[in-house]
Order: C-alpha cells, then structure tokens, then sequence
C-alpha cells in the first residue's frame, strides 16, 4: 500500500555505512528525511550525494537528520563514497542504508515495477518528529533531485507545524506568508495586531512569524 502523507513512517532496523540503524530511535526527536537512489557508481546518484553531503550543516541547522538506501550493500557504499569525495568535492557525512533484501525499499514502496522491477526509484520521505510522514516526492531514475527545494520545502513544514499559516508559490524563509482560511479575520486580529494586507478576502498576507520570532528572541 503506498504510504500518504500523515501516515506514521514505517519504523525499521538496518544496517548502514554507520552501523545499525533503528530508523525511530535513529530521528530521535528531530526530522528525518529518507531518501532512496537506484544504484552505487552511477553517475546522477553521485552528484547528487556530494550535493546532500554539501547541504547537511543545513540540514543540521534545522534538526533534519538525512538517511541515504540503495539496494545495495555496505561494502559498495563505502568504496562508492570515495568516488563520491574525488569527483563531488565532498566527502559522505551522513549514513546510507544497506537494503540489499529489498525490505526497506518494499515497506515505503521504492521499487516502482513498471520503472525497474529491481532498483528504487528516487524517493524522499520527510518524517516530522511524531513520525508521521510530512511531505513525499518521487523522481524517475533518470532525473536528479533538487535538494535546496528539499530544504525550502522543510522550512514551509516547520514553520506551518508551530503557526496557522501556508506559505505562497516559490516562497523562502523570511518571506510574507498567507494567513490560512480557517482563521477568521477576528480571530486574525487578535493573532496580528499590527494587521495583514488583504489581495482578495481570502488572501491575506503577513510578516514570517518565524522570522519576527527570530528578531524578537
Ligand atoms: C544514475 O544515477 O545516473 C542512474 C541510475 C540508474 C539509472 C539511470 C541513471
């Protein structure tokens, strides 16, 4: 059954370039993103690990523990890694699991048959701190990922877990947000004293609480 947002992400024990891993234990009481690629030494997955391994004091700043799967083993993963250094400019920094059975890539549904009956597909999986799962993407073998849009989109996730906003088309932090329709406009008032700019009834925009919080504090 494909797994949907909201829905608790499966938890697992595997092992990994950094030992076992017992994925609830391992997330702890951040946010985890999974992400699957199909195969060691293949040219796409190596750009874009250098390119997660770039991009995790992001990650970290933002409490998101990053988990790479393959279908293939440790062993291939670690002498994989160099190549990922010489070539991307950065070394591996964060674990990737070893799936070689296919029981970690069959719990969140990797494989797509129709694709490739063998290897994943390239999956994400972000996984908020009640583990349940907050936001899913699936890209053909051939297409790498944007992670910056991985990291953009956790921003939208965390701010929009702590405040009753949703944040617009291409939005980055510190931008505008939109009041969401649930909150009446008395209810509004009382929330932005300092009030919103209103395009149509049901578009209203407001500073970033998060960013006002950060100033603020
Ligand atoms: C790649 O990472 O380059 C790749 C992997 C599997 C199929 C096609 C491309």
């Amino acid at each position: 059954m494909t797994l949907q947002l909201g829905d608790t992400a499966p938890d697992f024990t595997a092992e990994s370039t950094e030992g076992t891993i017992r994925f609830h234990d391992w997330i702890g009481d951040g946010w985890a993103v999974l992400f699957s690629h199909p195969k060691d030494f293949t040219p796409v997955c190596t750009t874009e690990l250098g390119a997660v391994a770039k991009l995790k004091p992001e990650f970290d700043a933002r409490r998101v523990k990053v988990l790479g799967l393959s279908v293939d083993g440790v062993a291939d993963h670690e002498a994989w890694a160099h190549d990922i250094e010489r070539t991307q400019g950065a070394a591996l920094n964060f674990p990737l699991i070893a799936d070689p059975g296919r029981r970690v890539s069959a719990l969140y549904s990797m494989i797509h048959p129709n694709a490739d009956d063998t290897l994943t597909v390239r999956s994400v999986f972000v996984v908020g701190p009640d583990k349940k799962i907050k936001l899913t993407l699936t890209y053909p073998a051939s297409t790498g990922r944007n992670f910056d849009e991985i990291l953009r989109a956790i921003d939208s996730l965390q701010l929009t877990a702590q405040h009753q906003v949703a944040t617009p088309v291409n939005w980055r932090h510190g931008e505008d947000v939109i009041i969401v329709p649930s909150v009446t406009d008395d209810a509004a008032r009382a929330k932005y004293p300092s009030g919103w700019r209103a395009e149509t009834p049901y578009l209203r925009y407001v500073a970033d609480p998060s960013a006002s919080a950060a100033v603020a504090g």
